[in-house]
């Protein structure tokens, strides 16, 4: 069999080494702290999966509109209009199967061979590979850690060529859960406008926020009509499994990235859809105590790494990661093995503190950690303890 050269652009996922050698020890009953989960920790709560019996007793178990059912897509606009200020019609918005399809359609939907697409780095994992896919190329737009990843390093204009079509933006992040700074998304909607690129917003870590409260993009001046809005019940909900996101953006589009799934997936699953419109527009308290519980969480991860010497950490305003600068260890060793990048570092944190943790470099930051505070306050507690000790080993 001979596959296609599609395959050689896109890059295995470099966090698989260290998760399959977490995988054989916690099956040799060793006792592991996972702080590398990318999903809550939090089963869906009781309500939402009723409503999904409900669904499947009322016979909601069959193929839906492409673009997803009327009463959801109502709810979604409803939805925008509530917390991100938005007004949407449903013509202009699409279901998917997560927010991974919605960008994914986008990216098919806009990319011609050899477009150019900005991507904030460090970024979410998965943005150059669909660039990728859509034959385009990423271009990585370095945020400023000192500037806690609120902007990039240098101003936003000279990322872009002619070649440019579109910019993804991720606030609050993954990996570093930083939420962009005012001035630079007027700047980015300013460049934008001139340029005519569209803007993906990526906010599935919307409702994941601290002590400031999110905007979205569109609701900026001038971004409406150039912004398409993605979001997914995964996070907000811990409904990861349940596979359902959406976009909001300009008719053309929707219907564009309507055409595509068409042919790929053609609806989101239908239990899932008719589950989501209460989920969407009814109470809400479920998803604001796991924010809230998030919000602990990051404290004490914050306070614990803050207080371990040669590691730099920025506070993280949203998401359930945080992204300490670990490079000061690079060049230690112990018992003769040196650690020489993030890959090393997670190896040795593995195996000599039993934690789980992602490297950087897969999110494009080979200086960095990614630390999930998707765990329980304790095993956070106990996980930083253990990475202390163990970094007290190297010289
Ligand atoms: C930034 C970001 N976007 C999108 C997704 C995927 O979300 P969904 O489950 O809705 O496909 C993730 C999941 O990790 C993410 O971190």
């Amino acid at each position: 069999m001979k596959l296609a050269d599609r395959l050689d652009k896109i890059k295995p996922s470099k966090t698989m080494a260290v998760m399959a050698l977490a995988k054989d020890l916690k099956e040799q009953g060793v006792d592991i702290v996972d702080l590398g989960a990318g999903e809550p920790d939090f089963p869906t709560p009781e309500y939402i999966r009723d409503l999904a019996t409900k669904a499947m007793a009322d016979g909601y178990t069959k193929y839906t509109k492409v673009d997803g059912i009327p009463e959801l897509k109502e709810a979604i606009v409803v939805k925008l209009e509530r917390d991100n200020n938005l007004t949407y019609s449903t013509d202009q918005i699409i279901v998917t199967s997560g927010a991974k399809q919605a960008i994914y359609n986008a990216m098919m939907a806009v990319v011609n061979e050899g477009d150019e697409v900005i991507i904030l780095s460090p970024y979410w994992v998965s943005f150059p590979e669909m660039v990728k896919l859509a034959d385009g190329e990423p271009v990585f737009a370095e945020l400023d850690p000192k500037r806690d990843y609120r902007r990039t390093l240098k101003p936003f204009e000279e990322y872009v060529t002619d070649r440019t079509v579109a910019v993804v933006l991720n606030s609050p992040s993954n990996p570093v859960g930083s939420l962009l700074d005012d001035e630079f998304i007027a700047d980015v909607i300013k460049v934008s406008r001139e340029k005519s690129l569209l803007i993906i917003s990526d906010e599935t870590y919307e409702r994941i926020t601290f002590e400031n409260k999110y905007k979205s993009i569109a609701a900026y001046e001038g971004a409406a009509e150039l912004t398409l809005t993605v979001n997914s019940m995964s996070k907000t909900y811990s409904m990861t499994g349940w596979r359902l996101g959406f976009a909001a953006g300009a008719k053309e589009l929707i219907k564009a990235m309507s055409k595509i799934q068409s042919q790929i997936t053609s609806n989101a699953n239908s239990i899932a859809q008719k589950a989501s419109v209460e989920t969407l527009t009814g109470d809400q308290s479920a998803a604001e105590m796991m924010k809230d519980k998030y919000w602990e969480r990051r404290d004490v991860v914050y306070e614990g790494l803050s207080n371990l010497p040669g590691i730099e950490v920025n506070k993280p305003e949203g998401s359930f990661f945080i992204f300490p600068d670990v490079s000061a260890y690079y060049g230690k060793s112990l018992n003769g093995k040196s650690i020489n990048g993030s890959v090393e570092f997670a190896e040795f944190l593995l195996e000599h503190a039993k934690v789980v943790v992602i490297p950087g470099i897969a999110f494009g930051s080979d200086n960095n950690i990614r630390i999930s505070f998707a765990a329980p306050r304790e095993e956070i507690k106990k996980g930083i303890e253990r990475i202390g000790e163990a970094l007290n080993l190297l010289n």
